[in-house]
């Protein structure tokens, strides 16, 4: 059964994204189509990116990283939870991505937004610039929550009907890119160098 990790992307306290990732992990063990795994960034504790090699020549130095690198290793299909902070994706989400590259690629990824009347779009439409950069394949098919703090009570985050069937919808379709994208995830393009660039030679950006 192929593995998806759920990932909550905000970090601070009393986030919302806590419930709702709990929610958004409830609800794909009930769907049945993976081995799902809730992943708190919060828990994880990355620090700001202090690698000092490029991620595409995986030489990693820090034990945190080693540490995240077999946690997205081991996945096939991500569904990131995510708010939008002024528009835009949370900073740890964003850092979290950058830390790796290889163990990203080809690995489709859903998305379960909230926040206001946007729903946390915003900040979804920023994610999957970064994600194919990351050979990800964002999928349309996704959990937008707009007005979230109606759906909170004592009891957490209460999802409503259309909700939880946009979830069903989501994790359908990500099972079939899951299956689909597989072969290419077991013949990845071969490692990038790892020696750094001579300071003052041309390179082309990667
Ligand atoms: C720094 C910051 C920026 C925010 N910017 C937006 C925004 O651009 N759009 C929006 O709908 N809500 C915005 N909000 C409100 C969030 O939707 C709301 O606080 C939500 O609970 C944030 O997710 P979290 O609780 O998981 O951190 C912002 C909140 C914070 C803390």
């Amino acid at each position: 059964m192929p593995k998806l990790h759920v990932v909550i992307g905000s970090t601070r306290p009393g986030r919302l994204g806590l419930p709702i990732g709990e929610w958004a992990a409830r609800a794909a063990k009930q769907h049945g189509g993976f081995d799902v795994e809730l992943v708190d960034l919060a828990a994880l504790g990355l620090p700001l990116l202090d690698e000092p090699g490029h991620p595409r020549a995986g030489q990693y130095t820090h034990e945190h990283t080693l540490r995240w690198s077999a946690m997205v290793d081991e996945a096939d299909a991500f569904v990131f939870v995510t708010p939008e902070y002024n528009y835009g994706p949370p900073a740890a989400l964003l850092n979290a991505l950058s830390f790796l590259y290889r163990e990203w690629l080809y690995k489709p990824v859903g998305f379960v937004s909230y926040g206001g009347v946007a729903a946390g779009l915003r900040s979804v439409q920023m994610l999957k610039q970064v994600a194919t950069t990351l050979k990800m394949m964002p999928i349309p098919e996704a959990v937008a929550i707009p007005f979230v703090f109606k759906l909170m009570d004592e009891g957490g985050f209460r999802a409503d009907e259309p909700l939880e069937a946009a979830a069903t919808t989501m994790l359908d379709e990500l099972l079939r890119w899951t299956e689909a994208l597989q072969p290419l995830r077991l013949n990845p393009p071969p490692q990038a160098p790892a020696a750094p660039p001579t300071p003052g030679t041309p390179v082309s950006r990667v």
